[in-house]
């Protein structure tokens, strides 16, 4: 196995490469010809040619020097609790606390909790409904893709059976189109289902472990970044010189939440400010407000 790696290592790195890493046109140096001649005869009990069988000497050596050279931070770096194989909870953190995840989406529905007024579309359940609409709530619908307790609407937001057309001032959108193959007929219909000015609220992740209860039943397949959720939603939340943000992006996360998430540590296990710090690289969540105007 390594011997075929390390041949594949070899015949990859070209000539050129190598006489970059050797400085050949620069360097000369003199040996004597009896040195020559048993560098001769090697190559020929390899079978090869002088010139390709010194190349492959060199580039051996430097491939070895290279591995053995380990960056300072591999061996000081204390693993702790974290170098395993299985995650500390399989459940996204549910049962031990509230998930990473979670936590930034409740950021997001406080920074827009105001666009939750009037008749509300959820998919699932009406969690969010009513926490953050509270007494801005008139009617609040439960959409789910088969028969529920909860649901008031059985239907599919892909081919649109059963989404009623301009009737909602909120759709509430969580970590639902990761688990929809056709994101972009799904976002088509809720902006069919939502009057004018209403306001669609998604979240979905750009990091995390598979959810095996949705794939088991309608599929996981997609994570998400700030740029794809955003061309999927101006598809079809069109900008206007009057109203020139019709889908405006909020990213949360950092590498550190990045893997509690998958490790499944809940947030209750981090400090506030290490929640709250932002690194565009690692977005563990992505919140989107889009407007049909
Ligand atoms: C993880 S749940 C998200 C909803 C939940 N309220 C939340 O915040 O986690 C994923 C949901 O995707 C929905 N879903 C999957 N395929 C769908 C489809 N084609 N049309 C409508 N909903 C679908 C299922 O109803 C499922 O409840």
């Amino acid at each position: 196995m390594s011997t075929e790696k390390e041949n594949k290592n070899i015949s990859n790195t070209t000539d050129a490469e190598i006489d970059k890493k050797l400085g050949i046109e620069t360097v000369s140096f003199k040996c004597d010809t009896e040195f020559v001649n048993n560098l001769r005869a090697l190559a020929a009990s390899a079978d090869m040619e002088l010139e390709p069988f010194i190349r492959r000497l060199c580039s051996e050596h430097i491939r070895k020097n290279q591995l053995s050279e380990k960056p300072a931070s591999s061996t000081e770096l204390n693993w702790g609790d974290i170098k395993r194989l299985e995650p500390v909870h399989r459940d996204f953190g549910f049962g031990a606390g509230q998930p990473i995840d979670r936590f930034y989406i409740d950021q997001f529905f406080e920074q827009h909790c105001d666009d939750i007024h009037g008749c509300v579309l959820e998919i699932a359940d009406n969690n969010y409904t009513k926490r953050f609409g509270v007494n801005r709530v008139l009617q609040s619908e439960i959409f789910h893709v088969t028969e529920s307790e909860k649901a008031t609407l059985v239907g599919n937001l892909v081919s649109g059976q059963n989404v009623p057309t301009e009737a909602f001032d909120c759709i509430i959108l969580t970590q639902t189109l990761p688990f929809i193959y056709d994101v972009d007929s799904a976002i088509a219909n809720c902006y069919r289902a939502l009057k004018t000015n209403g306001v669609l609220l998604c979240t979905v992740n750009g990091i995390s472990q598979i959810s095996r209860y949705d794939m088991e039943r309608w599929g996981d397949f997609w994570r998400f970044t700030n740029l794809s959720l955003a061309q999927l939603l101006k598809a079809h939340f069109k900008s206007s010189t009057k109203n020139p943000e019709a889908v405006s992006i909020t990213t949360f996360g950092n590498v550190l939440t990045a893997t509690s998430l998958l490790f499944g540590i809940p947030s209750q296990e981090l400090q506030m400010k290490e929640l709250n710090h932002h690194d565009q690289d690692y977005q563990v969540l992505i919140g989107a407000r889009a407007v049909k105007f």
